[in-house]
C-alpha cells in the first residue's frame, strides 16, 4: 500500500517544518456533482449553480436541522471514516475554451490518499493542546465564502495555490505565494483550492440566517494558521475543530498555449461564472454518527487512521454515491455553464 507510506512522508515533512499539531486529514470521495444547494437554497432544485457534494448518501436538497439526522438516514459514505455521514460541498471548476465553450476541470485526490475527486477534510483540534475543543451537535451546519465576492476579503480563508509536478509543497494556506483570485500562471501540478473555517461558536445556534454569525474565527489568529489558535471572543466562547477543505483541480490537463485566451488572462471559472476565483465557498452539515468526532479530537488522532473511527477501504467509499436529482449536462464541452450563469 503506497498511502500509508506517502502520509508517513506528509507527516514527516509538515511536522518538521511547522511542528504541525495533530490532526484528522482524510479523503471524501465524490458523492455526486449537481445543483444542489440544502443549506442556502433549501428544497430549490435547481440551485443557482453546481456543486461537488461529499459525505453521506443522505444528502437532498432539503435537509432541514434536526428532522433531517444525517448518521441514521444515510446507508453510506464517500467519506474514509465511516462514520462520518457529514456533508462537505464546493463551487466547482470549469475551463473557458477560446471558443467560448466550458469543460468540467475534473480532480484528483490530495497527496497520501486515495479514491476519486472530491475534498480532502480536516478536522483540527486546539493546536496548543492546552483545550479540549467541543465537537458540533447534531444540526450543526455552516458557511465559508460568498459566490459574490469579486475582491479580496479578509480574513484570508478561502485560498488558491498552483501546485508543483510533485509534493505537497509545504508552506501555510493562504500564506504567500498562495492567492485568493485564481492562479494567473499554468501550474504544472495543477490547482489546489482551500477553505479554513471559524473556530469559535456562540454556543447555542445550530444555524444563523447568513450561516455565518453563529460561528467566528479566534481573536489574534493569523490570516494562515491552521487549528484554533487565538482567543475566542465572549460572544463566541465555545472552541470548536477548526474544518478545512483542500480540492486538487487537474488544471494542468489544459496547460496548453494555444487555448488559453490571447488577452493573456486565465482561463478557469467556477460554477458560480466567477472569473476571477474570490467566489469559491465550503459548505459543512455536521454529521457524524454519536460521539465519534468528539472522541476522535480527544485522542488527538492524526492523519487518516484512527483508533476511536471506523475506516472503509477508498473502492467502498469510492461506491457510495447517490444520483443527480437536476437533469442537466455538466460534463460535456458546454455553450454555458450550468444555470447559465452570467460571467463576472
Ligand atoms: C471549442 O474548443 C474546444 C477546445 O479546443 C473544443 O474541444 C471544442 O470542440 C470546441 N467547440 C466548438 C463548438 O467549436
Ligand atoms: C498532546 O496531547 C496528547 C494527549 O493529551 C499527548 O499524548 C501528546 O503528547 C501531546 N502533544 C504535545 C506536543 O504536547
Ligand atoms: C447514536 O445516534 C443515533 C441517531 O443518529 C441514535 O439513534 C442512537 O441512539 C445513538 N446511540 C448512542 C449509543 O448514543
Ligand atoms: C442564457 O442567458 C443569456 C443572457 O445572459 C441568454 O441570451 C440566453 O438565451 C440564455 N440561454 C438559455 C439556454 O437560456
Amino acid at each position: 500500500m503506497l498511502a500509508p507510506l506517502l502520509l508517513t512522508l506528509f507527516a514527516a515533512l509538515t511536522t518538521s517544518q511547522f511542528n504541525r499539531p495533530p490532526m484528522l486529514r482524510f479523503q471524501c470521495s465524490q458523492l455526486v456533482i449537481d445543483r444542489l444547494d440544502p443549506l442556502v437554497n433549501p428544497g430549490l432544485t435547481p440551485s443557482p449553480h453546481l456543486h461537488q457534494i461529499v459525505g453521506g448518501n443522505s444528502f437532498r436538497a432539503n435537509m432541514p436541522p434536526i428532522t433531517h439526522d444525517l448518521p441514521s438516514l444515510s446507508t453510506c459514505t464517500s467519506c474514509s471514516f465511516s462514520e462520518d455521514f457529514s456533508n462537505y460541498w464546493t463551487a466547482v471548476l470549469y475551463f473557458r475554451a477560446r471558443n467560448g465553450t466550458f469543460k468540467r476541470v475534473s480532480q484528483s485526490p490530495n497527496e497520501g490518499l486515495a479514491g476519486t475527486a472530491g475534498i480532502t477534510v480536516y478536522y483540527i483540534p486546539d493546536t496548543r493542546n492546552t483545550t479540549s475543543v467541543t465537537a458540533f451537535r447534531p444540526g450543526f451546519r455552516m458557511l465559508v465564502g460568498d459566490p459574490l465576492l469579486t475582491s479580496p476579503a479578509e480574513p484570508r480563508k478561502v485560498c488558491h495555490r498552483c501546485m508543483p509536478a510533485k509534493g505537497d509543497n509545504a508552506w501555510l494556506n493562504c500564506a504567500s505565494p498562495d492567492s485568493q483570485f485564481l492562479p494567473r500562471e499554468m501550474c504544472v501540478g495543477g490547482m489546489r483550492s482551500v477553505v479554513t473555517f471559524p473556530t469559535c461558536w456562540d454556543g447555542v445556534n445550530l444555524d444563523s440566517p447568513d450561516h455565518r454569525s453563529h460561528v467566528v474565527y479566534a481573536e489574534g489568529a493569523g490570516a494562515t494558521d491552521s487549528g484554533p489558535t487565538g482567543k475566542c471572543p465572549a460572544s463566541h466562547p465555545v472552541v470548536i475543530p477548526q474544518v478545512m477543505y483542500e480540492v486538487i483541480w487537474n488544471t494542468h490537463h489544459f496547460n496548453d498555449k494555444s487555448l488559453w485566451p490571447e488577452d493573456g488572462s486565465q482561463p478557469f471559472v467556477w460554477s458560480t461564472g466567477d472569473q476571477h476565483g474570490y467566489g469559491q465557498h465550503g459548505d459543512y452539515v455536521f454529521g457524524w454518527k454519536n460521539d465519534t468526532l468528539q472522541r476522535a479530537m480527544d485522542s488527538r488522532c492524526d492523519g487518516n487512521v484512527c483508533k476511536e473511527l471506523k475506516s472503509q477501504s477508498a473502492d467502498a467509499a469510492d461506491a457510495c454515491t447517490v444520483p443527480r436529482t437536476v437533469d442537466e449536462d455538466v460534463d460535456e464541452w458546454l455553450t454555458e455553464l450550468p444555470g447559465n450563469r452570467t460571467i463576472y
